[in-house]
């Protein structure tokens, strides 16, 4: 699998492997070795977490398992985020959700992170969330300190717009090098938001989250999922592929922003197929069927 360059020193694999369900997968820590072991020799070496995760459980369960083979580490991507502080049990001086990136709380997530990890490097910190109140000089003194530090290799964020995006690298001396959105053929939010044509102006791959919608266009409980559903059962007859979430996530890869799909589930059978997708070439039509599908009517 041909890793994708997002920056010079970070490469990344085509499709990043979602850890913010792995509490559903009931998964010891030796079961997540093996998955993740299966992952990186399919070719799959970007992990994508959040500070977050299971209420803050994720990034040390995956940092358990990792410790089972510690050689695994210079073979993968770790990619986390912070800034959002969740108001729980964990944490019972908190009283209600809020958003921090003052350079204090930003420096104490990474450190955090790393502990979990068991690592003394991330490849890739994002922000998670922008921020109404936000002082970009807090953090571009964090990031900076991080990067000499050589805790944190790379910066992004993940649910801005252009003007946020543009608004914090313009503090930056380390230039952000994505953004991670949610994109699915369910959710046209970031190709009508200005981020689509942002991304490309910019030369920047998004990073898609929740490629299938959360199972909503597999599954569909909605009338817009099953309309979604009946235009993937359609192309999947037509290019002969034998299973929706494959075209799903074709749709996605075929982009010209360069798409790079965060999957969701544990299953290896599933992650098969997001992987055999980077083989399927859809038609135009076909992606436009599919578009249409999700809005609801013709384009104008
Ligand atoms: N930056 C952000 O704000 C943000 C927000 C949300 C998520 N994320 C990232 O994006 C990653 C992916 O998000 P996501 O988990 O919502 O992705 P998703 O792929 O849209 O949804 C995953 C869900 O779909 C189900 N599924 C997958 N393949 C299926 C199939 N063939 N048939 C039926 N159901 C199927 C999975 O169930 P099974 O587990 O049973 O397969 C799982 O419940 C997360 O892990 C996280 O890393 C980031």
């Amino acid at each position: 699998m041909n890793k994708i360059k997002l920056a010079n020193k970070l490469n990344i694999s085509p499709l990043i492997h979602g850890l913010w369900r792995l509490p559903d997968w009931n998964m010891s820590d030796q079961k997540l070795l093996q998955l993740t072991e299966q992952l990186i020799e399919l070719g799959i070496t970007s992990f994508d977490h959040a500070d977050i995760y299971g209420n803050y459980s994720c990034e040390e369960a995956f940092g358990n398992a990792l410790f089972l083979k510690k050689e695994l580490r210079r073979d993968i991507q770790l990619i986390t985020k912070c800034g959002i502080k969740l108001n729980t049990h964990k944490f019972p001086e908190r009283k209600i959700k809020i958003y921090d990136y003052s350079y204090k709380y930003i420096i104490s997530s990474v450190e955090n992170s790393l502990v979990n990890f068991g690592t003394d490097y991330i490849d890739l910190l994002l922000l998670h969330r922008p921020a109404p109140f936000f002082d970009p000089e807090e953090v571009a003194k964090a990031f900076s300190y991080l990067k000499q530090s050589g805790k944190i290799l790379h910066f992004g964020v993940s649910n801005f717009n252009p003007q946020q995006f543009d608004m914090l690298n313009s503090y930056l001396d380390d230039k952000l090098v994505t953004n991670q959105v949610e994109i699915s053929p369910y959710c046209l939010e970031n190709f009508e938001n200005g981020n689509m044509d942002f991304f490309l102006k910019e030369r920047i791959k998004p990073m898609a989250w929740s490629p299938l919608a959360g199972s909503e266009i597999l599954l569909p409980q909605g009338e817009k999922g099953q309309r979604i559903f009946n235009s993937l059962s359609e192309v999947a007859n037509e290019l002969d592929v034998n299973s929706i979430d494959k075209i799903a996530y074709s749709w996605l890869l075929k982009h010209p922003s360069g798409i790079i799909p965060i999957i969701g589930t544990g299953k290896i059978s599933r992650i098969r197929n997001a992987i055999d997708a980077l083989n399927i070439d859809m038609s135009i039509e076909q992606w436009y069927k599919i578009y249409i599908a999700s809005k609801g009517k013709e384009l104008p």
